[in-house]
């Protein structure tokens, strides 16, 4: 028998993750709070549930990728609930970004139900998403990650196992962290050059000839360079992200003034933007109104 996955959120990451699911010949049940989504990927194929508690129900690995720690509760102990259907001997593994504290309180809800957890959230964008690409950061036990690795690696191409339930999600902040510098330090220099007279694409010119150089200057800097902001990893997530990282970082004692700076330029551009934008809209911070 074929091991049946379960997939709950189908947003702009999920929704690619499902098709290369399909793509890959697993049975796919999916639950999608906006049901139009859902319905969209039945006809490749899928399955689509009436509740998260029936998509779980139906799955030997259930997957979640939904916005934030709220969401991602409101899926497993919200009415019809995943938690209430999953199956003993299953594995639920969240690609969701939340905090590690939140992984570690559902890995202990899943064991209560005779079930497996990890938490393995991904890097790599839409595009990773939609080339099956992506890379998994794993908390939990090894042991785990082996049984779903023939699900994980239709969606993937490196999984980091990094030690116990939290872990995955720990590594994924900080990584977030470090883009969301990276990208706000970017436009931040882009701004200084631009207003001295100077064309910024001659400053991302030199960057790509230097030690600054860094792959996101490859997706963003053409969006700063434009002033369009199509939204690939939203704004918004990076800002809950930059939250999540600070959080951890008071519970630890840790100081992080670099990200607390970039949180409050992150939240500035959220407050003023209508629609919904990718976080290389931090640049306009520094447009003259
Ligand atoms: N986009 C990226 O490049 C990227 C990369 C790595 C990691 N991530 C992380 O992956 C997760 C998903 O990101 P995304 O870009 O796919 O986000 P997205 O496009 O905003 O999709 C969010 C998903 O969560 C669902 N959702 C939101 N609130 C909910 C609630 N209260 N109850 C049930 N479902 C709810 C949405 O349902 P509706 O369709 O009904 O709104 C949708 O399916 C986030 O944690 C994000 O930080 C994203």
């Amino acid at each position: 028998m074929p091991t049946s996955v379960g997939l709950i959120g189908l947003g702009l990451m999920g929704r690619p993750m499902a098709a290369n699911l399909l793509k890959a010949g697993f049975p796919l049940t999916v639950w999608n709070r906006t049901r139009a989504k859902a319905d969209e990927l039945a006809k490749d194929g899928a399955r689509v549930a009436a509740s998260p508690r029936d998509a779980a129900a139906a799955a030997d690995v259930l997957l979640t990728i939904v916005s934030d720690p709220p969401a991602l509760e409101s899926v497993l102990w919200g009415a019809d609930g995943a938690l209430a259907g999953l199956r003993k001997g299953s594995i639920l593994v969240d690609s969701s970004t939340v905090s590690p504290a939140l992984a570690r309180r559902i890995a202990a809800a899943c064991a209560e139900r005779g079930a497996e957890f990890l938490d393995a959230p991904v890097t790599g964008g839409t595009w990773g998403a939609e080339k099956g690409e992506l890379v998994f950061m794993v908390g939990g036990e090894a042991a785990a990650l082996e049984r779903v690795r023939p699900v994980l690696e239709a969606m993937g191409k490196r999984f980091f196992h990094l030690g116990p339930h939290g872990a995955g999600q720990t590594v994924k902040l900080a990584m977030n962290l470090l883009l969301a510098l990276e990208v706000g330090a970017l436009a931040e220099a882009m701004a200084l050059v631009g207003r001295a007279g100077v064309a910024p694409e001659k400053l991302v010119e030199v960057m790509q000839s230097s030690m600054a150089r860094a792959a996101v200057l490859d997706i963003k800097a053409p969006m700063i360079l434009r002033g369009e902001y199509a939204p690939s990893f939203p704004l918004r997530l990076m800002h809950k992200d930059l939250g999540l990282a600070l959080e951890l970082a008071n519970q630890l004692g840790v100081p992080l003034p670099a990200t607390a700076a970039a949180r409050e330029v992150y939240n500035a551009v959220r407050g003023a933007s209508s629609e919904d934008v990718d976080y290389a809209a931090v640049a306009r911070f520094w447009e003259k109104p």
